[in-house]
């Protein structure tokens, strides 16, 4: 009996997750849309206006090989963590001052949220 309650539990906790999850991920994809006229995202893609993002999240800046990057990114120390991600998705010029990166920026958080999950997954 309480064994089957705590499965039960278990079980309420986690579905809603994984459906959010899901949820998050189509949003991510749409908004990715707005990336995509300048980005590329999966391996072997060729850079456009903007990098390929293959591989690029949780690394350093300006990496990408054959990518002419500004010297301010280039030159940054960045590293693409979830949270300058955040900043960067934001608002760029407040992680790079003098990026060549011209995007407006996502204000809602949850916007973020969802293109980040997203870009992990389809950068990979
Ligand atoms: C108008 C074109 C354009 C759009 C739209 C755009 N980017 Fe960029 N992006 C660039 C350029 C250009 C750079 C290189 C900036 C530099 O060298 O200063 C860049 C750089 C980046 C980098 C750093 C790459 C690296 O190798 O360090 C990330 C991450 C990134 N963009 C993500 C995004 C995401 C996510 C979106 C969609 C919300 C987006 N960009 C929209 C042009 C664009």
């Amino acid at each position: 009996m309480t064994r089957l309650l705590l499965a039960a539990l278990l079980l309420g906790l986690a579905a809603p997750a994984a459906a959010d999850d899901a949820a998050l991920l189509k949003r991510g994809g749409v908004l990715s849309m707005r990336c995509a006229t300048c980005h590329e995202f999966a391996a072997g893609k060729p850079n456009k206006v903007g990098p390929n993002l293959h591989g690029v999240i949780g690394g350093p800046a300006g990496k990408v090989a054959g990518f002419a990057y500004s010297q301010a990114l280039g030159g940054s120390g960045v590293v693409w963590t979830d949270a300058v991600l955040d900043t960067w998705l934001e608002r760029p010029t407040a992680v790079v001052p003098g990026t060549k990166m011209a995007f407006v920026g996502l204000p809602k958080p949850e916007d973020r949220q969802a293109l980040i999950l997203w870009l992990k997954k389809a950068t990979r």
